[in-house]
């Protein structure tokens, strides 16, 4: 068929009278970020429209459940007296909370509309600062064992990342990018929070702290200690406690040969006949003493 300027005038008159008879919606953001306690304003423009009284309404779908928020003229539901209506069909929420996090629809019917409906989604998505995380940073470890520092707090949104610090300093992703930390064994992971040493050196030990952070804000918790032994101070160390102990029991365990020895010789006990099966001689006057004797022996 050819295109005469007599069928193309048809075409546009069709065309617009279609247009002109079909209500149309637009947004300019199909999702809405904000920070909670600050408002938001979600963008129902109304693109064509013959209808002069267009009925108006928005809902709210949360977990794929609607609820009302602007029906018949009023706004109703948890919104009530933190929302209203801006020209033509925008929905204003002031101090939005964290459960305002959803799905809107804006919904325009127009009566005297060839095409008398239309409608639109929205997302809205409620920023929430991190509360404080809970870190949990062991209190002392040996030299050449391995630790687990671990940080973490749930009310975040969107989820916090997580950066450690020790001694105020922020420990980097990869320790061999700083000179501070070269001789580090750690792996950090940022969304989870959790440090972890695969072998600690005596530089690993500080004060350790944790920050959640997100696009609302941030929080810490406070420094806790961790000591790093040297192993070998503490062998040194358990070392010389045996050898006191070994020369105690010594000295302990000949005293009281000596005593049974001249007991036994006083009462004439035949030494080879034991009272009890478990060999313990309640003959003794110093009871303590012997106990200390037999439990040497075992
Ligand atoms: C905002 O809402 C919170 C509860 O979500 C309330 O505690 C606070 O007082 C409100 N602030 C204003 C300015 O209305
Ligand atoms: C890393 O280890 C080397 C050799 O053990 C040592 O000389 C250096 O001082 C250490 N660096 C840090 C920052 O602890």
């Amino acid at each position: 068929m050819a295109l005469t300027p007599h069928s193309v005038f048809l075409l546009l008159c069709f065309a617009f009278s279609y247009t002109a008879l079909a209500v149309i919606l637009r947004t300019t953001e199909k999702t809405v970020w904000t920070n909670e306690f600050d408002s938001a304003e979600l963008s129902c423009l109304i693109e064509s429209i013959s209808t002069n009284n267009p009925r108006i309404e928005w809902k709210k779908i949360k977990n794929g459940v609607p609820s009302y928020v602007y029906f018949q003229n009023k706004i109703s539901g948890d919104l009530e007296h933190r929302a209203w209506l801006r020209e033509p069909a925008n929905l204003v929420i002031l101090n939005a909370s964290r459960s305002d996090t959803a799905q809107y629809r804006c919904e325009v019917a127009a009566i005297d509309d060839q095409k008398g409906f239309d409608e639109i989604l929205i997302s809205l998505a409620v920023r929430v600062k991190p509360e404080v995380p809970r870190c949990t940073v062991p209190d002392s470890a040996t030299v050449g064992s391995s630790a687990e520092l671990r940080c973490l707090e749930n009310e975040g949104f969107p989820q916090s990342q997580y950066q450690w610090f020790r001694n105020d300093e922020e420990l980097p992703d990869d320790p061999k990018s700083s000179p501070r930390f070269l001789n580090s064994t750690y792996t950090v992971n940022p969304d989870t929070g959790t440090l972890k040493f695969r072998t600690l050196k005596k530089s690993d030990a500080g004060d350790y702290y944790c920050v959640a952070k997100n696009e609302a804000g941030q929080a810490k918790c406070g420094a806790q200690l961790m000591e790093v032994y040297d192993l070998n101070i503490m062998a040194i160390f358990l070392k010389v406690l045996g050898g006191v102990v070994a020369v105690i029991c010594v000295i302990v365990g000949l005293c009281h040969i000596c005593k049974k020895v001249s007991c036994k010789k006083e009462t004439g006990n035949n030494y080879k006949a034991p009272r009890h099966d478990d060999g313990v001689d309640y003959i003794t006057a110093d009871e303590g003493h012997f106990r200390h004797k037999s439990s040497f022996v075992i």
